[in-house]
């Protein structure tokens, strides 16, 4: 896998002990100075505040070009999937949305590819993370003498939201957003959401530089983009299924009027994920909210 950031790189970056940063903002500069791509990013909005980075793009689709980014400081209608919100403090944290007209890549797999990079970053950042599928950024639940398993998906730091539609010829016009707690401490967390939630400063201890992290999930995600169009989104897929949380695991999940439960057993080219019913019959699933897991004895 293409990495464009080690994590020595990160080392001599200004991050500094919990307690002692002044939050660093963000900066259209800082960002390009370690920006690798072609496309991505190379036209980059910074914004004070707006609604929703994805909603902010959607509105300038037509005249913008491929690759724009917008990236926030404080949205005040932040959106997640299922119609939830998305909620974060100004200043805080990472929340952007990338343009891509005309792409090849299916929306599973441009959700997949948008996770995969958040949890890459974060991984070599020496974070214990992975993803609940399809679109969580999750911690990785530490070893426990209940639960055999140390693959449990634990508390939440990040969630992609992919949101597309078609433009002819098998292409789409897709903009993928990405919301990953950095900065925030448990406290600042809403009560409801403060034994589920977490970020890459409860993880490790630390504050860290937005821009970096903003450059380097960018970096990241065209590497895997340009990967999913050359070759096939097999070696999204695969990536994706090294760091899945969900995989092994006894779990329900829900659509919009249903609900399935059963073993998730593997995720398939496409990136749907493959539920075993107790009946030992397989079936592929697109889209859902996994409510619960836990581990198969
Ligand atoms: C989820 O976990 O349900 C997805 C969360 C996605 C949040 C990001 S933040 C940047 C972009 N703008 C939005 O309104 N949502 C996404």
């Amino acid at each position: 896998m293409n990495s464009n950031h080690s994590p020595e790189e990160f080392d001599s970056k200004p991050r500094s002990p919990l307690g002692q940063a002044e939050g660093i903002p963000l900066s259209k500069d800082a960002i390009l100075a370690h920006l690798v791509t072609e496309r991505i990013g190379r036209r980059l909005q910074i914004l004070e505040e707006i609604d929703s980075t994805n909603s902010h793009l959607g509105r300038m689709a037509e005249p913008a070009e491929d690759g724009t980014v917008a990236a926030a400081e404080h949205q005040t209608l932040g959106r997640g999937r299922h119609g939830r919100q998305w909620i974060s403090p100004p200043g805080r944290n990472v929340m952007f949305s990338i343009l891509l007209k005309e792409s090849s890549t299916p929306a599973p797999i441009l959700t997949l590819i948008g996770a995969v990079a958040a949890a890459q970053v974060l991984s070599d950042l020496g974070a214990p993370v992975g993803i609940k599928w399809p679109n969580d950024i999750v911690a990785v639940e530490p070893l426990s003498t209940q639960d055999s398993s140390w693959r449990a998906p634990g508390r939440k730091l990040g969630g992609v939201l992919c949101e597309s539609r078609s433009c002819g010829r098998g292409r789409l016009l897709a903009i993928l957003g990405i919301g990953v707690n950095i900065n925030m401490l448990p406290s600042d967390f809403p009560e409801d959401l403060r034994d589920r939630s977490t970020s890459l400063a409860g993880l490790t201890a630390m504050f860290w530089d937005r821009n970096l992290l903003i450059a380097a999930i960018l970096n990241r995600i065209e590497a895997l983009e340009s990967l999913a169009a050359d070759d096939s989104p097999v070696a999204i897929v695969e990536a994706a299924r090294r760091i899945c949380l969900t995989l092994g695991r006894r779990i329900r999940v829900r659509g919009g009027e249903w609900e399935a439960e059963g073993v998730a057993v593997d995720l398939d080219p496409l990136g749907r994920l493959l539920l075993r019913g107790d009946a030992g019959e397989i079936t592929p699933l697109e889209l859902g909210e996994v409510t619960q897991t836990r581990s198969v004895e």
